[in-house]
């Protein structure tokens, strides 16, 4: 069975577009591309870029267009991205999206579509807050859901586990609204050119894997 190897994976916060689009490169054997980790990355290493992006990352707010587009265009350019992308919270308005077709277009490789993965506001809030990560090797756990086998330590790699900055409640209500007026629009942006699939990001991790990967079977 052949895949799409083009696809963007659309939702809130804490929808699990990481946790699932790190499964689903490996599967499909192309990069993710998660504008979200190139951010941070920046930030860690306090690159101008990381300067610039942190203040907007901090109070929830998206990093403006045409710093997150010269960004993408860079990781676009690089070898690996020829074969596909897993796209991962980019992206994230309107005019990225266009910006995005265009890319791939002059690329001669369209997008194939975008995965809107749904999850209740409520889940949404509880996913977030009780989010960890590790500060070596940026795996992902919760500490109800997916805790670590020794409490703080990554499992992967033993490094220390850490919440993320814009984590907490406060920044979490604020990520949710701007999700709702920047980026909710891009739903109708792919459902009228017949490029959006909709999968439930309710159940487990395996579960919502499985859906993912039978809208996305191409014959
Ligand atoms: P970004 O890093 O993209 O954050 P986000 O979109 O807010 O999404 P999250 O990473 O919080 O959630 P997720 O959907 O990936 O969920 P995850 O898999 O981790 O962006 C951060 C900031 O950078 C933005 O606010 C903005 O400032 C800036 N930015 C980024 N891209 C930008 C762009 N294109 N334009 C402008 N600015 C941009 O899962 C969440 C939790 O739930 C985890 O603990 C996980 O273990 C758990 N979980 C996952 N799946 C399940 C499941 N099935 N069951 C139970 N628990 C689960």
């Amino acid at each position: 069975m052949s895949m799409r190897t083009r696809v963007v994976l659309l939702g809130p916060p804490g929808a699990g577009k990481g946790t699932q689009a790190d499964r689903l490169a490996a599967r499909l054997g192309v990069p993710h591309v998660s504008t979200g980790e190139l951010f941070r990355h920046h930030v860690s290493t306090q690159t101008p870029l990381g300067r610039e992006a942190d203040t907007y990352m901090r109070r929830g707010d998206l990093v403006p267009d045409a710093v997150t587009l010269s960004m993408v265009a860079d990781r676009l350019a690089d070898a690996d991205a020829a074969r596909g992308a897993v796209f991962d919270g980019f992206p994230r308005t309107v005019a990225q999206a266009t910006a995005l077709d265009q890319q791939l277009a002059e690329r001669g490789h369209p997008l194939d579509g975008a995965v809107l993965l749904e999850v209740p506001e409520d889940v949404l809030v509880l996913r977030l807050t009780g989010r960890r990560f590790c500060a070596e090797c940026q795996a992902t756990y919760h500490l109800e859901w997916s805790p670590p086998a020794i409490a703080d330590r990554c499992d992967r790699c033993g490094g220390p586990l850490r919440r993320r900055a814009d984590d907490d409640e406060a920044t979490v209500t604020r990520r949710l609204a701007v999700y709702r007026a920047e980026t909710f629009p891009l739903v109708a942006f792919y459902e009228k050119s017949g490029r959006l699939w909709r999968v439930d990001g309710l159940g487990s991790v395996d579960q919502v894997a499985a859906r993912l990967e039978g809208v996305l079977a191409s014959d």
